[in-house]
């Protein structure tokens, strides 16, 4: 099966799609490179304060325009649970954490600044998630350039997934990310490859890089 376990294509409510319009020509974008089912992954963070309901509020209202288009390619929901004070506590007390495939938990940490995660202790964070029974995915480590290899590999070590972007193998966010992903890649470190698709700008590069001869994984 061709999965996309990470994707912002639900409008309006974070920094992804901001139309119904949009979400649908993102969907059929990703549905015309031959993925079977997309997850929608709305980022929950200081920023983005999504609930589950607001979220399957949205998931719903892109279903339904999937199907009256006729875009053939299986919606399931979740989010991108970042790990800050302002959210990530909560989501943990309220029970709103939602599964990918019934057992993966996407846990993105700050794309610059560490000193935003406050005083979370990362594996200790997912050491919680792992007590549920569910095992967390670190999404596009490539990005974070304040975490070390070192750390990163204790979080694999610990049973964490390593989740990396096919928009920094195409150079997406520039050439570092690039460079890190690719090594990732190569050492046998990632997991899965997801698009975290956001706007099409994702679509032109990503687009790019698959007609150049690259192809999407199966999982
Ligand atoms: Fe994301």
């Amino acid at each position: 099966m061709k999965v996309d376990f990470h994707s912002h294509i639900l409008p309006g409510i974070d920094d992804g799609a901001k139309t119904l319009e949009e979400s649908v020509q993102l969907a059929a974008s990703m549905a015309s490179w031959g993925f079977d089912r997309i997850t929608c992954t709305p980022h929950i963070t200081r920023l983005y304060r999504n609930t589950p309901d607001m979220i399957r509020r949205e998931f719903d209202r892109l279903s339904e325009a999937l199907s009256v288009n006729g875009t053939d390619v299986e919606l399931r929901m979740s989010a991108e649970y970042r790990l800050n004070p302002e959210t990530w506590p909560d989501v943990l007390a309220k029970d709103w954490l939602m599964p990918i495939e019934d057992k993966y938990i996407l846990m993105e940490f700050p794309i610059s600044h560490r000193s935003e995660m406050g005083d979370l202790d990362p594996m200790e964070e997912f050491r919680k998630v792992m007590s549920l029974g569910l095992t967390p995915i670190l999404p596009h480590p490539e990005r974070y350039f304040y975490l070390s290899h070192d750390e990163m590999m204790s979080f694999v070590d610990a049973g964490v997934k390593i989740q990396s972007n096919y928009g920094s193998l195409a150079g997406l966010y520039g050439l570092e990310s690039r460079y890190r992903a690719q090594k990732l890649v190569d050492e046998g470190v990632v997991s899965f490859l997801a698009t975290d698709m956001h706007n099409l700008k994702y679509v032109e590069i990503i687009g790019k890089w698959l007609s150049a001869g690259n192809s999407l994984w199966e999982y």
